[in-house]
């Protein structure tokens, strides 16, 4: 395994409450209204004339949407960012806002099921091209940037959490006049900074360490205050994906926690995934801790979320349905400890399969780790790999 790399930077805790409350609320209110009203013509046209910024109705701007997207920037070390009704919500319009028919891009394969179905179904049927490219071959990503619109990043990707080199593709793509976009949502802000590393704008499935409870759905993107505005002009407002005050407010809430739980994410995977490492009937973990994972890391800290492989000695199915404590189940970054495996997904329909495209094999099993003790997640997956021995 590489060195733990020290967490020392997750403290001191996050700034407190963003606000500018007339009671001083220590937490901001949720501002449940789709309206807001003026009480001049001047009012209304220094609003239609970009003169105020000051929120007309709630599909374009809401106050506790608004505190999300500044909290976002911030932790992203970045100047603006905006809030979608779901991480998808969040790709679709942000990859849409860039591309025109004919164009190319590029993006990594294992990129996220729904991210692949996307570009498959959807920016084909609009001419689009997408090139996948292994993530972990830097030279090959590289060589594939000119002439591309934008390259969509995910590192670690999904499933097999192969990682990219992030300097240098966004040094590439930027020499090249190219947009870098990445998803972060197994790294978090805490744990990987893209925009720092040169690249672009960077995407979050809120549902998952920023929402932290497995209440919500919500996904962000931020960015320079250049491409959010594209994103608001070209797209946000008339494609209607917007996130409610409440699941807003309710991912305000959750992120005040968010070192703490990438805390015990991170300590917990570690060690369950070196217990997985020294087990018989495993054949290889895929953490971006472990030396020989593949990809160059840019990463702080590592997620609770990642895969094995078991041998012909275990049964899949057997093994999944022994498991007590963990759950099975599709999300991730929650409090539940969770499998998800490639067996079953691999039934999903052939052509909008990434699994099966890009060779994930029957064998593999994602395990996200929540806010269980590692001990009490190896004594399950103990007696589960006891039951399904072959
Ligand atoms: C890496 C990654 N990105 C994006 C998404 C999409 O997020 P959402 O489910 O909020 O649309 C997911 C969801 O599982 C994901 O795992």
């Amino acid at each position: 395994m590489n060195e733990r790399p020290s967490l020392d930077h997750l403290y001191p805790p996050m700034p407190a409450a963003l606000g500018g409350d007339p009671y001083t609320a220590a937490v901001p209110p949720i501002y449940q209204s789709s309206l807001f009203l003026f009480d001049s013509y001047a009012e209304l046209e220094d609003v239609f004339a970009g003169r105020s910024s000051r929120p007309i109705y709630s599909r374009g701007d809401n106050p506790t949407v608004r505190l999300l997207e500044r909290r976002i920037a911030e932790m992203e070390g970045t100047e603006e960012a905006r809030a979608f009704s779901s991480g998808m919500g969040a790709i679709a319009a942000t990859v849409l806002a860039f591309v025109q028919p004919g164009d190319r891009i590029v993006t990594v394969r294992h990129v996220y099921s729904d991210a692949f179905r996307f570009f498959e179904k959807v920016l084909k049927r609009f001419g689009v091209r997408v090139d996948y490219i292994d993530g972990t071959d830097t030279d090959r990503l590289v060589a594939a940037i000119p002439g591309a619109r934008l390259v969509y990043l995910e590192s670690p990707t999904s499933m097999v959490f192969e990682l990219q080199d992030l300097p240098a593709i966004a040094k590439a793509a930027r020499e090249h006049g190219v947009l870098t976009i990445v998803d972060n949502s197994w790294a978090t802000p805490l744990f990987q900074q893209p925009l720092a590393a040169g690249t672009d704008i960077v995407i979050h499935a809120a549902s998952k360490y920023l929402g932290g409870q497995s209440d919500t759905v919500a996904g962000l993107v931020a960015g320079s205050r250049d491409h959010i505005a594209t994103i608001n002009r070209e797209i946000y407002p008339y494609t209607g994906a917007k996130l409610s005050p409440f699941e807003a407010w309710l991912v305000l809430r959750n992120i005040e926690t968010l070192p703490l739980r990438m805390r015990h994410h991170h300590d917990a995977g570690l060690k369950v995934a070196a217990w997985l490492a020294a087990h018989a009937h495993v054949r290889r973990v895929m953490h971006p801790a472990f030396a020989d994972h593949p990809g160059r890391a840019t990463l702080r800290g590592y997620g609770g979320i990642f895969s094995f492989e078991v041998s012909e000695a275990t049964d899949v199915a057997i093994f999944v349905d022994a498991l007590r404590l963990i759950r099975i189940g599709v999300s991730w970054g929650g409090p539940e400890s969770l499998v998800v495996p490639a067996k079953a997904a691999l039934s999903i329909s052939p052509e909008t399969n990434v699994f099966a495209r890009f060779g994930v094999s029957d064998r593999t099993i994602r395990l996200n780790i929540g806010l269980h003790q590692p001990e009490d997640v190896i004594a399950d997956l103990r007696q589960a790999f006891a039951v399904a021995a072959r």
